[in-house]
């Protein structure tokens, strides 16, 4: 049946909502949990199957988590990866990962516009490594991107539009005004309106350009707009959407600013019941360092942490 092998955080949400109101019968009896479908799940005592009938972990006795639900959804050719906080291992199924990739755009990483991303900008090459490696083994590259439309514009809040003016708090010099042009090499760019869809600006940095084109073209990749820090605020996005109809349960995540839009996105993910692992040197920033270690800290309880080189090496 193929309701048996659905993921889906919404399904989660019923049945979360189905449990809540049966909390003033807890213990759970055993009918309970039948009516809900729930037998057999994390609520048996003493097992390392953690979660929901649908979306569960089991903890292998070697210690490594396995993410694949593979009683309930198939599996193709799982890999073990190694991880650097204190779950050490994980076992995914590449037809239900995708590395997210968060706002590697010209204006927060071309040098004339955000002169500061240094460490942004080294983040390109161990980037482009992993889209590499993931494309290789059939994983999903999503390029989720500020993109916004003359719609967000009048929706989006006052706190968002004065922290993106620069420090001017002027209406001009925020979301949708018109950056003006810069040289490149000697060639006139049109910058384009502040993180609007379609802009130069709003485009990924350099060779990621040319990569997020190719991967669109051979259908390897997507591409989602977002029209605040997380990609998946609020009940539903465009990326939120995708990931539910196409059964997605672990999701790697990089990017810029490693403590803004990566961590917004990466923890509503983590909130919505996906897996969550954070790839180190490929999620960077312009905060301070203790931004990043938050970061790294929080990662480590609400998912994984793992960096680009350990991961490819062990995906081969
Ligand atoms: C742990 O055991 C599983 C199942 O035997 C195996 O696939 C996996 O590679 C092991 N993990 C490590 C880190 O060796
Ligand atoms: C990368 O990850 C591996 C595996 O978790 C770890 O052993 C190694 O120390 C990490 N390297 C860096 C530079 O963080
Ligand atoms: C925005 O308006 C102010 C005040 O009129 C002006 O000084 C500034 O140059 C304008 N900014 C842009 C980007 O046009
Ligand atoms: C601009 O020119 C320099 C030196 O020739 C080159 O290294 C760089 O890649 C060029 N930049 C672009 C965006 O083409
Ligand atoms: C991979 O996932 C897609 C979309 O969920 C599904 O249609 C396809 O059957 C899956 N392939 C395998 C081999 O499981």
């Amino acid at each position: 049946m193929a309701v048996a092998r659905f993921f889906s955080p919404m399904n989660l949400l019923v049945s979360a909502l189905a449990i809540s109101s049966l909390c003033s019968a807890s213990p759970f009896g055993l009918e309970e949990r039948q009516a809900y479908a729930l037998v057999g799940d994390g609520f048996e005592a003493a097992t390392s199957t953690l979660g929901s009938y649908y979306n569960y972990w089991r903890k292998l006795p070697n210690g490594t988590f396995d993410l694949t639900r593979s009683d309930r959804s198939p599996v193709t050719t799982p890999k073990v990866l190694p991880m650097m906080a204190h779950r050490s291992s994980i076992k995914i199924e590449p037809n239900r990962t995708g590395l997210v990739i968060i706002d590697m755009q010209n204006f927060f990483l071309h040098p004339d516009l955000s002169p500061k991303a240094v460490n942004g900008r080294a983040a390109v090459q161990p980037t482009v490594n992993m889209i590499n490696g993931f494309r290789k083994h059939g994983m999903k590259v999503l390029w989720v991107n500020w993109g916004l439309t003359e719609y967000d514009l009048l929706t989006i809040p006052p706190a968002f539009k004065s922290g993106f003016s620069g420090g001017s708090d002027l209406a001009n010099e925020t979301f949708g005004s018109d950056m003006g042009t810069i040289k490149d090499n000697g060639t006139t760019i049109e910058v384009g309106r502040l993180l609007m869809r379609g802009s130069w600006n709003a485009e990924p940095y350099g060779v990621l350009g040319t990569m997020k084109n190719e991967g669109l073209a051979a259908g390897t990749d997507m591409l989602f707009n977002k029209n605040r820090l997380s990609g998946l605020w609020g009940p539903q996005t465009p990326l939120g959407l995708w990931l539910q109809e196409n059964e997605m349960s672990t999701l790697f995540f990089g990017g810029v600013n490693a403590d803004q839009c990566v961590w917004s996105t990466f923890v509503d993910a983590y909130f919505k019941g996906y897996d969550v692992i954070y790839v180190d040197d490929i999620s960077q920033t312009t905060s301070p360092s203790y931004a990043q270690e938050m970061c790294r800290y929080n990662a480590a309880g609400y998912g994984f942490i793992g960096n680009s080189s350990a991961i490819l090496k062990a995906l081969g």
